[in-house]
């Protein structure tokens, strides 16, 4: 498909020497087009190539961290631990649940019900590509993805286990899962614990980063990005959007207020008023300061915002800019910004999601 698309670029530079070369009517006027597309790529190329490649950049095959190498043994085990209800109390939930990871690692409810039946209060992120965030959660209590991988299990409102031990006595009983510790943790005497079942996820999280059309043009490929394409990317980089929204996945590295000009709950119609940061720190500067998300496969993580309070990637693109720049985006703008993100999704590798056999 890009390959496709680069000599689809080259065939329509041809297409233009040959424009005033005879033809029928119908057929100049589809040379016209194609050669005005020719044209409008170079310029969109020209203006928008350089200063995209300086904002953004392409993802790492792997989100590596010193702390905990990835290994497969360690890899395997995650995904075992990911995708198994034990890790809930009743044995009702897993991570897969909330972050189906055959559905772009996100539930698209807009709170999730936990173990016990009662929601949660904000909206599940997805997990892909997570591991590379600077910090974790909504409102970044977390600094990394072991870490934030014991919480969800010890929550009352999520996996509702009551504490670390019962869950790992849970876990020794289990061969399949004695033997599988051993070989990930293979220098530790007790390898079953609550600290080598983080690392374990964390590692397999690690592995989840998913590439797209955007990466390959980032990398240099011109023709991975249709016009249309690069149109919106144009709008999303001049209307201001990467003040915040930059790097390899465009966010995820700095907190900023949701409502920078107006109150977001006007907007989202929000049913509660969550004060993000401060609700954990208890400072005043922090009320309303959120993480600002990735929008790697935004287009596919629906509902939107801390609550999913907006269905639509539209709605989403036309509320974040009234509130946070203070503009009303135009219709074609808010489309052009869409077809932007969209590029953002790219094919997701069928071994993340494939269930690992029961143990
Ligand atoms: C009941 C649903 C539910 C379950 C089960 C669950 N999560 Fe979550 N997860 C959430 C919600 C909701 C959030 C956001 C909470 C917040 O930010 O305050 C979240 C946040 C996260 C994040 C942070 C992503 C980001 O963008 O900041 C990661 C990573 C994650 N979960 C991984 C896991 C793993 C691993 C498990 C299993 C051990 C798990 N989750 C189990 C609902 C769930
Ligand atoms: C001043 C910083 C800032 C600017 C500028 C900004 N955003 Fe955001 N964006 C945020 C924050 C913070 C959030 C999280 C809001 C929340 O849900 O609490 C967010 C959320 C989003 C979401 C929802 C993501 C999700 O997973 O729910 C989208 C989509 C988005 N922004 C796109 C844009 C676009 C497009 C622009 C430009 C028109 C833009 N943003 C401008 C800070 C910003």
């Amino acid at each position: 498909m890009k390959s496709l698309r680069t000599s689809h670029y080259i065939l329509l530079g041809i297409a233009l020497v040959f424009v005033n070369c005879g033809g029928g009517t119908e057929k100049n006027a589809g040379r016209k087009n194609q050669a005005q597309e020719y044209a409008e790529n170079t310029k969109l190329e020209k203006e928008i190539g350089q200063r995209a490649r300086s904002m953004f950049q392409p993802l790492p095959a792997l989100a590596e961290n010193p702390a905990n190498p990835v290994t497969p043994e360690k890899v395997a085990l995650g995904k075992q631990l990911y995708f198994d209800n034990r890790l809930s109390r009743d044995e009702t939930q897993s991570c897969n649940t909330c972050h189906d990871l055959a559905a772009f690692g996100v539930d698209h409810k807009r709170f999730s019900p936990g173990d016990a039946g009662m929601d949660g209060d904000r909206n599940s992120p997805t997990v892909y590509n997570s591991a590379l965030h600077s910090m974790q959660f909504w409102d970044g209590r977390a600094k990394d993805v072991e870490e934030q991988a014991g919480m969800p299990i010890l929550e009352s409102d999520e996996m509702n286990i009551p504490d670390e031990g019962f869950l790992i006595r849970r876990l020794k009983t289990v061969e399949g899962y004695r033997k599988m510790f051993a070989a990930a943790f293979p220098d530790d005497p007790d390898p079953v614990s609550f600290e080598n079942l983080k690392k374990a996820i964390g590692a397999f999280e690690r592995t989840l980063i998913t590439t797209s059309n955007f990466d390959d043009y980032l990398k240099g490929n011109q023709g991975a990005l249709t016009v249309a394409e690069k149109k919106g990317l144009k709008a999303f980089m001049d209307v201001g959007c990467v003040t915040c929204h930059t790097g390899s996945l465009l966010g995820a590295n700095m907190f900023q207020k949701f409502g920078v000009f107006h109150n977001y709950w006007e907007y989202t119609k929000s049913e509660t008023v969550d004060e993000g940061r401060a609700k954990e720190t208890g400072n005043e500067p922090d009320k309303y300061m959120f993480k600002v998300p990735a929008l790697r496969m935004v287009s596919n993580t629906y509902p939107y915002f801390h609550d999913g309070s907006v269905e639509s990637i539209e709605d989403a693109i036309r509320i974040i800019s009234k509130l946070n720049l203070d503009r009303d985006l135009t219709d074609e703008e808010v489309v052009d910004i869409a077809v932007f993100l969209n590029t953002m999704t790219g094919e997701i590798p069928s071994e993340f999601s494939r269930a690992p056999d029961p143990i």
